[in-house]
């Protein structure tokens, strides 16, 4: 339904939109920047309901491993937070999770989805599609572990930070989710036998509160079209027991609306589309709430966001971190900065792109940022550019 917040379990998120997991790129920097995005002065207050951290290996955090502890890092403002695992043995999740809840985690998820060849190798990730059997005895045994180490009424109120939302009066458990595709094979999907409802009915009834559902199967990796009839056979099967996230292909907020109507989900997650517009969240809530979008950041707002993602990761995770990602993500947030010239054609920021790709020092990207707004940096065309980003 349009614009009511999801109920994960005992957690009332203040929306139904969530950041998705995107290895390398949803850090505590970049989570940090979609909320402020979600609680700007000129939005209507409210945008992202939960962030996810990228995928963590449940070895690595027991290991405590510089990477892991890196990925897993939160803080007091980054609230409600999930924290995703991935792994095929059901003792090791189960402790990953009982880590994650000891580290602040408001929401544990596992990995169903991914169809990176280093996780599925390992039987973790997607491969659990193929092994509905696994999936579910990870599930229940991490649902086993979590209600072990459940939360006090105090510590739910610190953990989502926003006491105008209900939280559990007594001790409650961290709520599991389980994030999947809709099955392994092309095939599959295309004959009707989806594994997807089947499983998520499974992990339900295990205790799971929520599934996510990128409308893709694995042979699919990132192209083709997201499959929105394959998300609503999952809200059919289980949407009565459970709430679905619907995930795929939102780009823009009205991508959102159409996936709830189209689908009956009652969540969407959303993870390209935040990383070229941050602020996605915020414009989804308020055309669900109002029917209308509020007013496009202007380029000020922009390069702001820019430089404080840029201090963000520089205070998080060094100097070095930040420079390598900063000249990655530059094309991200350039999708986002056009304007008309005075010929009526829209015209992109290659030269700020590439400015900033080759600064060697974060006050060299500053300067740039600063060029940029004086009127220069600026050239080439649009689409173009849209296309290659
Ligand atoms: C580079 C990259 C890294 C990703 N990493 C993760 C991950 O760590 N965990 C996960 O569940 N999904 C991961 N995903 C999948 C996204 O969470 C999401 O399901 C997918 O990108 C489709 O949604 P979108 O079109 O909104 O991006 C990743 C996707 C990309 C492109």
């Amino acid at each position: 339904m349009l614009a009511e917040p999801l109920q994960i379990g005992p957690l009332r998120l203040a929306t139904n939109l969530l950041l998705a997991p995107i290895a390398g790129y949803c850090d505590l920097a970049f989570r940090t920047i979609v909320r402020e995005w979600s609680t700007h002065p000129a939005g209507i207050g409210v945008g992202v309901g939960l962030a996810c951290t990228d995928l963590l290996s449940p070895q690595g955090l027991l290991r405590g491993t510089a990477t892991s502890l890196d990925l897993a890092a939160t803080n007091d403002f980054d609230k409600p937070v999930g924290m995703q695992l991935y792994g095929s043995d059901p003792d090791i999740m189960a402790q990953g999770a009982r880590w994650a809840v000891e580290h602040g985690a408001t929401v544990v998820d596992i990995n169903m989805g991914c169809p990176v060849d280093k996780v599925t190798k390992k039987d973790g990730g997607s491969k659990l599609l193929t092994d509905l059997g696994r999936a579910v005895e990870i599930a229940r045994r991490v649902v086993a572990e979590l209600e072990m180490c459940a939360l006090s009424a105090d510590e739910w109120q610190r953990r989502t930070g926003n006491s105008s939302f209900p939280v559990p009066v007594e001790r409650a458990p961290v709520p599991l989710t389980c994030k999947m595709r809709l099955c392994w094979h092309d095939s599959d999907y295309a004959s009707g036998n989806a594994c997807s409802p089947h499983l998520a009915r499974m992990l339900a009834d295990v205790g799971v509160t929520a599934v996510t559902v990128h409308g893709r199967t694995t042979e699919m990796k990132f192209s083709g079209e997201v499959q929105l009839p394959g998300i609503a056979r999952v809200v059919e099967a289980v949407g009565e027991q459970i709430p679905v996230i619907g995930n795929g292909d939102v780009r823009e907020p009205e991508d959102a609306v159409r996936m709830i109507r189209a689908t009956g989900c009652q969540g969407v997650m959303i993870g390209r589309g935040a990383l070229s517009t941050p602020w996605i969240f915020r414009d989804a809530w308020a055309l669900q709430k109002t029917g209308k979008l509020p007013q496009a950041p202007g380029e000020a707002e922009i390069v702001a966001s820019i430089r404080r993602y840029l201090d963000l990761m520089i205070e998080t995770r060094g100097v070095n971190y930040a420079m390598v990602q900063i000249r990655r993500r530059i094309t991200w947030f350039a999708k986002r900065m056009m304007w008309t010239d005075e010929r009526g054609r829209l015209v992109g920021v290659k030269p700020l792109k590439e400015a900033v790709r080759n600064a060697r020092s974060p006050s060299e990207v500053h300067q740039r940022l600063d060029e940029y707004l004086a009127g220069g940096l600026r050239g080439g065309s649009y689409e173009a550019e849209e296309a290659t980003a």
